[in-house]
């Protein structure tokens, strides 16, 4: 019987053979089965001397079994393995990778370009109240700056009774940092800031980078080196030039709105701004000044022995000018075709 089952079995051709086997040796009715059921009806001798060979030929099935199955098994894996090979001339995958926002980009650039000129990143809360944001900034409760801001205010008040509003611009993060820290302060505070208007140049939240610089015997030669800096290294061209005209600013004083001008070449990427005779075109960019004594002092420092001066920039704006970007609202709209047309994302 061994021999006619273990012949069997190795040419057993797949797992259904195998199977079919098992039940005819080893199943219910099976020829072993029998065999081993034949041991009940015998006397001890019998059984002494037959026992021993009947439960070998089955342990001995049993492995056999078992045996071409594994053989099988690995043949079926081995054919599986060959189907399933990868095809390396198959396309790759075109599915869209995200991208940095411009936004985003430029607050980074802006971060690294100040950072190797020794200012830290600041950042401040976007729900603010109104002591800094505009109190603490020399802006009265009856100052039109308040009225000019277009402010989104909260229906209650804070726990001391402040008005509470989403700040309109960085400006409070320079209150924060007076009040928080000990000068010298070189800090830029890039974050979002909201205000109640919308056109094309106009989105009710957009980007500013506020920079602020507190130390003994500051003054707009600083200021002007500054600026002239980062704005050679963020257009990455040295023939910027800056024009500082007088402006007002209840937080600085004196003030002075900033134009960038450049010499115009076709095929430059900075657009926008009106041409003059020496073939500069200007940029109204920056709002800037001095700090004013009063902001010095509100946040609790001496003005006779600290000075300082501050600037605020819209992001937004800034990237629109490198990227050559017209519509501000795009910015939000969250198009990958307006992304992927400037260069940003698949
Ligand atoms: N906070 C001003 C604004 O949003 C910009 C500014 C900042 C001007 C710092 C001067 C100094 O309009």
């Amino acid at each position: 019987i061994q021999t006619q089952l273990m012949g069997d079995i190795a040419a057993a051709a797949d797992l259904d053979a195998i199977e079919a086997l098992r039940v005819s040796a080893l199943g219910k009715a099976g020829t072993i089965t029998a065999l081993l059921k034949t041991l009940g009806g015998m006397t001890p001798d019998e059984r002494q001397a037959k026992g021993p060979e009947i439960h070998s030929l089955r342990e001995a099935v049993t492995a056999g079994l078992a045996a071409r199955k594994a053989e099988l098994d690995a043949a079926a894996l081995d054919v599986k393995l060959a189907a399933e090979a990868i095809d390396m001339s198959l396309p790759a995958d075109t599915s869209p990778r995200g991208s940095i926002h411009p936004v985003s980009q430029v607050m980074d650039e802006l971060a690294e370009i100040f950072a190797d000129m020794g200012f830290a990143v600041a950042t401040g809360p976007e729900i603010e109240d109104d002591w800094r944001n505009f109190t603490a900034l020399n802006i009265p409760e009856t100052h039109p700056a308040r009225a000019m801001h277009d402010t989104f205010y909260f229906p209650d008040t804070d726990v001391e009774g402040r008005a509470m509003l989403l700040r309109t611009h960085t400006s409070p993060v320079q209150i924060r940092t007076m009040m928080s820290q000990q000068p010298p302060i070189r800090i830029i505070a890039p974050g979002r800031v909201y205000r109640s208007d919308s056109d094309a140049t106009h989105t009710p939240m957009f980007h500013q980078v506020e920079g602020l610089v507190i130390d003994r015997g500051i003054h707009m030669g600083h200021l002007k080196w500054t600026l002239e800096t980062f704005l050679k290294a963020y257009f990455e061209r040295d023939d910027i030039v800056l024009r500082l005209r007088p402006s007002y600013f209840p937080f600085t004083e004196p003030s002075a709105e900033v134009d960038v001008g450049y010499k115009q070449e076709k095929g430059r990427r900075i657009v926008g701004g009106n041409g003059d005779d020496a073939g500069h075109a200007w940029m109204e960019l920056l709002g800037s000044g001095m700090v004013n004594r009063r902001v010095i002092a509100n946040c609790g420092l001496d003005p006779d022995e600290w000075q300082g001066f501050a600037f605020g920039v819209g992001v937004d704006r800034l990237a629109m000018l490198k990227y050559g970007m017209d519509d501000l609202r795009a910015f939000f709209d969250g198009d990958l075709r307006w992304l992927a047309h400037y260069g940003f994302g698949a």
